[in-house]
């Protein structure tokens, strides 16, 4: 059998990942994995992995590739996994990017281009929903009143931790989107505009690009 199609949703933190990856996983029917996600549950039930990786999250550094790695493997053993994955935070090194060219055919990155300026006010302002996993924002999509109460700030969601997390990217990460610009795969996308104004770019580039 081949290997399944996947797509990657890359972009600096509170690029707005997380908010687009409900449309672009209805679109194309593809289960969105956020490793950053996986790695919140790992550190919220103190797994081995969740211990280790605790440290750097909090610092805003990337947690080492070998346990990211671990991971995306056995997430790609799970039947929904069949037909390939929406991977949101993924792959976000070099070394990452070319394990995961072994484990699946990486079609289509989806680039959300944000400026560093406005990241810092779009992660400090964000609030997530612990029952649903809804992403809000404290100005710019403010959750109903009945909820506010339950509503979470994340720990790395500080203006210092911010500027690691933008330090790791730009180090780490960004080189990534050569990468996959040289296989013709990267398809950027203004990510700078209101939440709508990016949902109708990222539905206009699925239909130009989306071969499902
Ligand atoms: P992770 O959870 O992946 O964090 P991130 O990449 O920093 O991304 P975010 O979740 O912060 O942002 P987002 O782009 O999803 O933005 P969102 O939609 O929420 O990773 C956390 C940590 O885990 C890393 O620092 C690292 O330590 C580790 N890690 C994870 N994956 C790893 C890997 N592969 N390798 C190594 N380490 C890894 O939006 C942000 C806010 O902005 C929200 O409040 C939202 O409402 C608002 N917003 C969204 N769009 C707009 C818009 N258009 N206009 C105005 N506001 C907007």
């Amino acid at each position: 059998m081949g290997k399944s199609e996947s797509i990657v949703l890359f972009g600096p933190p509170g690029a707005g990942k997380g908010t687009q990856s409900g449309l672009i996983s209805q679109i194309t029917g593809k289960p969105q994995v956020s490793t950053g996600d996986m790695l919140r549950e790992a550190v919220a039930s103190q797994t081995e992995v969740g211990v280790k990786a605790n440290d750097y999250m909090e610092k805003g550094l990337l947690v080492p590739d070998k346990i990211i790695i671990d991971l995306i493997r056995m997430r790609l053993l799970r039947e929904d996994a069949k037909s390939g994955l929406l991977f949101d935070g993924f792959p976000r090194t070099l070394a990452q990017a070319v394990e995961l060219d072994g484990l699946t055919n990486v079609t289509m990155v989806l680039s959300l281009v944000v400026p560093d300026e406005d990241i810092v006010n779009r992660i400090t302002g964000r609030r997530t929903d612990p029952h649903t996993g809804e992403i809000y924002h404290v100005v710019h999509r403010p959750a109903p009143d009945p909820i506010k109460p339950r509503l979470v700030h994340r720990s790395d969601d500080t203006e210092d931790t911010v500027r690691n997390r933008l330090k790791s990217f730009h180090d780490q990460t960004s080189p990534l989107a050569e990468y996959y610009s040289e296989r013709g795969v990267l398809v950027p996308i203004d990510g700078s505009g209101s939440m709508e104004d990016v949902s109708k770019l990222v539905k206009q580039s699925l239909i130009n690009n989306f071969r499902g």
